[in-house]
């Protein structure tokens, strides 16, 4: 087997500023105290997925998952180490990213197809695909500004599914679908999987994780604080002690 995403000591640096004002910045100055801060969202994380593999990323909020994603799709790069990928790349890295909240849903189909590398003959050809599976049909030609949240991640998750790709990343965009979507998404989902696509899947609900992956990784304030089975992972956040608020979901 070979890898087909590796991630070798990769940092991500964030800077936050401790002042809002000018004239806060300017006292801060003169006083010597320091006005930006830099703090690592991402801190030397290392591991390699494999060909066809499904794997999960959990944490807690503000972990760096979503950095992490970012740092594989290439929206954003690393401060040190290096993210290589094999293949065509697709998924949903945000609600409504790719979107312009101007354009019909129509015209945002092309869009965020174009987004993701299809041509405009391979959209054509995936049109009514990508229309059935979000259906949004009655409201193709609002504005996406004007859609519900679950409207949004239904025609994100729509084109982002019908794109040929190798490795599909999730970031726990199906949390606002209702129930059908994301049954209909699972499913979707798996067939990628037993297809032999590599499957990164951003989430917290422990009963899909546990469906869709057999490892998953954990961040801790941006560093890997575990890799292994995912019940392993579950049990390493705490996430099997107490009632689990997503059970009963699909
Ligand atoms: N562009 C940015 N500029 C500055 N700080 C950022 C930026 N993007 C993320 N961060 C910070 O990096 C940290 C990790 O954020 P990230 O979105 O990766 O967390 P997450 O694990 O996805 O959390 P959640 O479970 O809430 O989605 C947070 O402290 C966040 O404030
Ligand atoms: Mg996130």
């Amino acid at each position: 087997m070979s890898p087909s995403i590796v991630v070798d000591g990769v940092t991500k640096e964030f800077s936050i500023r401790s002042t809002r004002t000018l004239k806060q910045r300017v006292v801060k100055r003169l006083r010597g105290e320091e006005v930006v801060h830099s703090f690592r969202a991402i801190e030397d994380v290392s591991f390699d997925v494999e060909d066809g593999e499904s794997i999960a990323l959990m944490g807690l909020n503000g972990s760096g998952k979503s950095t992490l994603l970012k740092l594989i799709s290439g929206v954003m790069r690393p401060d040190q180490g290096r993210v290589l990928t094999r293949g065509r790349i697709a998924g949903l890295i945000g609600l409504g990213a790719g979107f312009h909240p101007q354009l019909s849903g129509r015209a945002n189909v092309y869009l965020n197809g174009a987004i993701l590398g299809m041509t405009e003959a391979e959209i054509n050809a995936k049109f009514t695909y990508i229309i059935d599976f979000a259906e949004v049909g009655r409201f193709l030609d609002t504005e996406v500004g004007h859609y519900s949240s679950g409207m949004q991640a239904r025609l994100g998750f729509a084109v982002a599914i019908h794109t040929d790709c190798d490795i599909f990343l999730i970031d726990e965009t199906l949390a606002v679908g209702d129930r059908p979507f994301k049954r209909k998404c699972l499913k979707r989902i798996n067939d990628l999987r037993r297809e032999g696509r590599t499957i990164f899947y951003v989430s917290h609900n422990t009963n899909q994780v546990e469906r869709l992956c057999k490892r998953a990784l954990v961040l801790e304030q941006g560093k890997l604080g575990f890799d292994g089975p995912v019940h392993d992972a579950i049990r390493h956040l705490h996430y099997d002690e107490d009632e689990d608020p997503d059970a009963g979901e699909v």
